[in-house]
């Protein structure tokens, strides 16, 4: 194949210099048990009343999607309190954060997030266009929502607030984010990516319906990859107030939303399945409990997460720690000088996290 013809299509210049996103890597396979907790993926297996309806579905794979997922949004909807017509599906949260990007962002409009954040966002703002505005994490590895507000400039027109903060953890409170509120034009979006709310602390989450009421430019933005554990389904949503709701399906892919994700969607919403991911997301609070007082026990300082990760802020060491880690059988997610993210999983993998928090800290 070295008779590749010359290439001469004219790309976006915007593309240039894009970062490509980093996957979590996969184990290696050289007989060592090996735990892949690069991702922040669910530990358990599909919840079997979930697994039977996706291989029920199958029975319709010859058929395109109900493009509008009237069943999954009526659920949705009742479950927010809005009306179907305000969930805006895709495929994954993520790319519903791009159908927002495309929505609302034109050439050089600015986009507004907290760094280090979601490493898709830069990706996703670049693609389209749009101008990243990072603003630096504060020295706890939280928001900082003072300097957010005050990098708003005419040019905004989308601001992410990602609660809890992928890589770092910590996340925002209703006062926190009222005020800020208090500060944002109302014509400027702000998206409340709630990827990993199921595993906040219950007593401090988010009032999210309330703000979500309360403003006209508030969207949401959930998933079912994380606590549901449909990652590789793909499916994932936004609840929307009708204008920006309606702009987001004219935008998106049709037919993303697939029969079979539409379908474990739509189980996981059962009161009986709903249980069941109460009890998940239960386990991996106490167990992130566990893992962060043996951290702490050993002199980690690690910033307070609510997600079902946590997040070592290792500096110039990050790379060593990761490589390190996988010698020892756990795949963790290392982000440049910055830090390395583990994914709370399975006790066996916590535990092994545990050890190799130990032994580096002896070596
Ligand atoms: C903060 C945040 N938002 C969104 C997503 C993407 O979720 P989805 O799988 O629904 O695209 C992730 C996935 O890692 C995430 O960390």
């Amino acid at each position: 194949m070295s008779d590749q013809p010359a290439e001469t299509v004219r790309l976006r210049p915007a593309l240039e210099n894009l970062p490509a996103y980093v996957p979590g890597r996969p184990p290696a396979d050289d007989g060592m048990v090996r735990y892949k907790v690069s991702s922040n993926e669910s530990p358990f297996p599909a919840v079997p009343a979930v697994r039977e309806a996706v291989i029920a579905s199958l029975d319709a794979a010859h058929r395109y999607p109900d493009a509008a997922a009237v069943a999954l949004r009526e659920a949705l909807g009742v479950q927010h309190g809005v009306d179907p017509a305000q969930i805006a599906l895709s495929t994954g949260s993520v790319a519903v954060t791009g159908d927002l990007v495309r929505a609302l962002v034109g050439e050089g409009d600015e986009v507004v997030y907290a760094w280090r954040s979601f490493e898709a966002y830069p990706i996703l703002v670049g693609a389209h266009g749009g101008s990243a505005v990072q603003v630096p994490l504060t020295a706890r590895a939280e928001h900082d929502l003072e300097a957010m507000a005050e990098a708003i400039t005419d040019r905004t027109r989308l601001i992410l607030l990602c609660t809890p903060n992928n890589p770092t953890g910590p996340s925002l409170s209703t006062q926190q984010v009222e005020d800020f509120l208090e500060r944002v034009p109302e014509d400027v979006v702000v998206a409340i990516d709630e990827a990993y709310r199921e595993f906040h602390d219950p007593a401090t989450v988010l009032g999210t319906a309330g703000i979500f009421r309360r403003h006209g430019n508030v969207v949401l933005l959930r998933t079912f990859s994380k606590l549901q554990g449909l990652a590789g389904l793909r499916i994932g949503y936004a609840v929307a107030h009708p204008r920006l709701a309606r702009a987001l399906s004219q935008v998106t892919v049709p037919f993303g939303a697939s029969v079979p994700a539409q379908a474990a969607a739509l189980a996981s919403l059962r009161p009986e399945v709903q249980e069941e991911l109460g009890r998940r997301a239960e386990q991996i609070r106490s167990e992130r409990s566990r893992v962060v007082a043996a951290l702490t026990a050993q002199g980690w300082e690690l910033p307070v997460s609510q997600g079902n990760f946590v997040y070592f802020p290792l500096g110039e060491d990050s790379a060593a720690f990761a490589e390190f880690a996988d010698a020892r059988g756990l795949v963790l997610r290392a982000y440049g000088v910055e830090g390395v993210r583990a994914t709370i999983a399975e006790p066996e993998a916590n535990d092994r996290l545990i050890e190799i928090g130990a032994s580096w800290r002896e070596r």
